[in-house]
């Protein structure tokens, strides 16, 4: 039996559950480290994190399922450590250009578009109905929200997380850790860790 354990049970971890049932995964299980948070939708909490280990010698697979960067790179990276087989996970109703790569932990929702020569880093969040166009490089852990684009040759550092419904003009690169609020349209390079809201995106 092929089974997944989430980390981080919430909103995004049940999309995540969906996309791995739809991708072969006959049982989901979920694990978070909040002892209040018993069940998940239709899901049952097994347990906090602790128990990845012993759930990564029965053949378990897993993923992060936890918005946070910082959080979900430090999860990721930990439970690699402990020997945890981390899967890439990608609707069957997105769009992936053959010649694009996928880093290890990244998830791709529904409807999402990721084009040709185009390189996602591990951890990411690529979430429903984004787009990311032709030859970007998309850095370690970075969300790149529902409804947002990219547009072609753009490059994001690690853990920038690009908002709900925002876009970023061609050629242009975004640094790390920047935080691009929703609706937001870039126009020019970040070059410092911040958050940048409006049209065009400026410092908040
Ligand atoms: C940018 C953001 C992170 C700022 O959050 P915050 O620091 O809590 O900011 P606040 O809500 O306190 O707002 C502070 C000010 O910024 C403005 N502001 C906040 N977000 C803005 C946005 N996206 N565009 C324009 N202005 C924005 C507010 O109107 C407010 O203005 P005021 O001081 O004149 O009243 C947040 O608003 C945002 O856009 N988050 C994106 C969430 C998202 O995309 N989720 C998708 C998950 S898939």
């Amino acid at each position: 039996m092929k089974q997944l354990a989430i980390i981080g049970a919430s909103g995004h971890g049940k999309v995540i559950a969906d996309i791995a049932l739809l991708s072969g995964y006959d049982e989901v299980i979920f694990l978070d480290d909040n002892p209040e948070v018993k069940t998940v939708g239709e899901y049952n909490v097994l347990g906090n994190r602790q128990m990845a280990a012993e759930l990564a010698k029965m053949s378990c697979d897993f993923i992060v399922g936890i918005g946070n960067a910082a959080i979900r790179e430090k999860i990721q990276n930990e439970i690699i450590s402990k020997g945890c087989n981390v899967v890439t996970l990608v609707h069957p109703n997105a769009v992936v250009a053959f010649d694009s790569k996928l880093g290890i932990g990244t998830v791709v929702m529904a409807g999402a578009v990721i084009n040709s020569g185009s390189v996602i880093g591990q951890g990411c969040i690529i979430n429903t109905g984004a787009s990311i166009d032709h030859d970007n490089v998309i850095g370690d852990f970075c969300h790149i929200s529902v409804g947002a684009h990219t547009a072609g040759t753009v490059s994001m550092g690690t853990r920038s997380w690009l908002g709900i419904g925002a876009v970023v003009s061609n050629n242009l690169d975004v640094c790390s850790d920047c935080m691009i609020g929703a609706g937001a349209v870039v126009v020019s390079d970040l070059t410092a860790p911040g958050t940048y809201v409006g049209v065009p995106a400026q410092s908040k």
